[in-house]
């Protein structure tokens, strides 16, 4: 069986473990992006990668980041995924998780509707309003690009000046702006990482000079075993989202633990280092005992 690796970026530390896993287990990895395919309607096959016809040849993807496109790329792609999916393709994650993961407020409100705890959160596409969510927020806020990831962009803003500049800066540009009570954290937060309903692995992140705790930005992973309580927010927070592999963000706050935003397709590298057993083998260990049954 062949198993694909949707990816931008084939050699990208994740994809590499992920290839290994897949030939450690006498199967054959294929690693695309999604310009290399090709989708029909009206006539078949219904989607392929040169000589190969998706559905056929291979039994299941895992979508690693799709990477940044121009919108009708995004969702051209999401629509892609979805009739794969719908033709019997195992998706991990399901289209429809990976949609409702890359966008926080999204992730915020479906986690709230299902009683699970969130940070105060405003989103707005005017200036006066997120000026006065500021305020509302306690004048020290986060502010988050609404699709982004890795920490980048995101901003503390605790100077009603510079918030009031920045949100006309952003209405200007038709940019929806996503404000978050900063959470004193001390540096510190969780992953969570949740594989077909159960926690696989977990790490607290510590950067000892922000306040943004991303791996990618420098954050050192430090081993964690989470408490019964705080498995059981992730695992719920992924099952409201519908993901079957999902990288739960919990702060710690001074009210209890408050999660931030599921990631849909959350890499590993970092905790593996504080992980004893190796993560890619688990994931192709649960798309294989997903896929053949
Ligand atoms: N409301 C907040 N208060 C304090 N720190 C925050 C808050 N939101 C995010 N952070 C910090 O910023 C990091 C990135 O935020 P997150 O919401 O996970 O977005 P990203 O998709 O960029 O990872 C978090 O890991 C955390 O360290
Ligand atoms: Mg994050």
């Amino acid at each position: 069986m062949k198993i694909g690796i949707l990816t931008r970026n084939e050699n990208s530390w994740c994809s590499a473990q992920l290839k290994e896993a897949i030939l450690r287990r006498g199967l054959q990895p294929i690693c695309f992006s999604f310009p290399r395919i090709m989708a029909r309607v009206g006539f078949k096959p219904e989607a392929s990668l040169e000589d190969i016809n998706i559905l056929r040849d291979i039994g299941a993807i895992i979508v690693r980041p799709i990477g940044r496109g121009s919108l009708e790329e995004i969702i051209f792609r999401m629509d892609l995924l979805h009739r794969l999916q719908r033709l019997g393709l195992y998706i991990l994650n399901p289209p429809s998780a990976i949609e409702r993961s890359v966008d926080k407020y999204y992730t915020l409100a479906l986690l709230e509707e299902a009683g699970l705890p969130v940070p105060r959160t405003a989103v707005t596409e005017n200036a006066e309003s997120a000026l006065k969510a500021f305020h509302e927020l306690g004048g020290d806020v986060v502010l988050k690009p609404i699709f982004g990831s890795r920490g980048v962009g995101s901003t503390r803003i605790s100077d009603p000046n510079v918030a009031e500049r920045i949100f006309r800066a952003l209405e200007f540009q038709h940019q929806v702006m996503y404000l978050q009570e900063f959470i004193e954290h001390g540096n510190y937060d969780l992953r969570i990482f949740v594989l077909g309903g159960q926690v696989l692995a977990a790490m607290r992140r510590f950067s000892p000079n922000s306040w943004k705790t991303n791996i990618s930005l420098g954050a050192t992973p430090i081993p964690y075993k989470p408490t019964v309580e705080i498995e059981e927010l992730a695992i719920k927070a992924a099952e409201v989202l519908g993901c079957e592999v999902a990288g739960v963000d919990i702060l710690e706050s001074s009210r209890g633990p408050l999660i931030i935003e599921l990631n849909s397709q959350p890499g590993w590298r970092g905790l593996q280092t504080v992980t004893s057993f190796n993560i890619a083998d688990e994931i192709i260990k649960y798309v294989i005992g997903r896929v053949v049954r």
